[in-house]
């Protein structure tokens, strides 16, 4: 790889159940230049997302699907090369949409500064606590779930990005947090680092079991991020005014066939509950609200994180699999350059 070219991910075909290879196809071109208003980006690092197999499929979505042929779209990370915008400089750390690709780019209005006024923060925890996956956990909690102390919350895909810092909320509001996850490691992480009340691993235990042990006085809050049969036993021990807050479904993204259920349906009308989806981008004009408060949280050592960091944007189509079998442990990275 040299790097007087930009090297990226396209993808060629839609995948059928698990990503393949050959889904997507390696290229490279010259390096781009910027036109007025936009700046020149070198991908420091991607973010590999669950969503990213969404915007794979022509499944209905929140955006357009990537078009086959297109760069792989993904968020990330980079450093300003060249400028023709106003509000940034050579040296800037940015974050958006900068694709799955060595370099981009892209119009000023669509990007953001990343850190600055936090010295000292790495730069994978706005990444992560401080980025995307940080955000949607504050504002699934506070806005969808809210939270009242006491009350108890069941946090599926609790040991992820979102999940593990949508739990540690929780915690900072003083409920009983209750947190399904899939290897006993884990579960560990969670209780001894994230202080979560008590954890399930939904491949060992008998969860409806589990669930009515660890939730003595029945579920409040659900911060969902799979769905499945384990969102059906949860459905089956909500409280009067339970309030879910659907963020995710990652147990279906990779369904060949229509995915029936929930079961436990009538549950939602004979509780009177609440169940509602949202997409972080919803609260785009709050960013920084949430960024201010998770940061306070993170100095104050009330939030624990975790970036689990893959070398090389060349693996990116075989890392991206490790949010679907378990493997991976916390934010899922690519480094795709040193950092500045
Ligand atoms: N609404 C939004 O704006 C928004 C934004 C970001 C993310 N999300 C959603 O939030 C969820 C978590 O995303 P993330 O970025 O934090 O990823 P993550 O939780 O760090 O990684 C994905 C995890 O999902 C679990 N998983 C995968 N397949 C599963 C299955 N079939 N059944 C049960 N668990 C499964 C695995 O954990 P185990 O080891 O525990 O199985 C895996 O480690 C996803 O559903 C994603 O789509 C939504």
């Amino acid at each position: 790889m040299t790097s007087d070219e930009n090297h990226q991910w396209r993808l060629a075909r839609r995948p059928i159940g698990n990503i393949q290879d050959g889904d997507l196809v390696w290229d490279q071109e010259s390096i781009p230049s910027p036109n007025d208003g936009e700046v020149l980006v070198r991908t420091i690092y991607l973010s590999l997302d669950p969503t990213n197999r969404i915007w794979m499929s022509d499944m209905d979505q929140y955006m357009p699907p990537v078009k086959i042929g297109e760069v792989m779209r993904g968020g990330a990370m980079g450093e300003v090369l060249e400028t023709k915008h106003p509000g940034y400089k050579v040296g800037d750390i940015v974050t958006g949409l900068l694709g799955w690709q060595t370099y981009s780019t892209v119009h000023g209005d669509n990007i953001r500064m990343s850190i600055p006024h936090q010295k000292g923060t790495p730069l994978p925890a706005w990444m992560s606590v401080l980025g995307l996956t940080g955000v949607t956990a504050y504002f699934g909690m506070l806005d969808i779930c809210e939270p009242r102390r006491g009350e108890t919350l069941v946090v599926t895909g609790a040991a992820g990005a979102v999940g593990s810092i949508a739990g540690q909320i929780g915690k900072i509001k003083g409920l009983r947090v209750v947190g399904i996850s899939g290897t006993d490691a884990k579960c560990l992480w969670l209780k001894e680092k994230c202080g979560f009340d008590a954890t399930i691993n939904y491949r060992s235990a008998d969860v409806s079991a589990a669930l009515r042990t660890s939730c003595p006085d029945g579920i409040d809050c659900v911060f969902e991020n799979v769905g499945g049969s384990v969102f059906d036993e949860i459905l089956s021990q909500i409280n009067l005014r339970a309030r879910v807050a659907l963020c995710g479904l990652i147990g279906q993204y990779n369904a060949t066939e229509a995915v029936p259920g929930p079961y436990r349906f009538a549950n939602v009308l004979m509780k009177r509950a609440r169940i509602e989806g949202f997409i972080v981008s919803d609260f785009a004009k709050r960013w920084g609200e949430a960024i201010k408060e998770l940061s306070t949280w993170l100095a104050d050592g009330k939030l624990t994180y975790k970036v689990d960091i893959v070398d090389g944007l060349q693996n990116a189509p075989t890392a991206v699999k490790k949010l679907f079998d378990g493997s991976n442990d916390g934010k899922l990275l690519v480094r795709v350059a040193a950092e500045p």
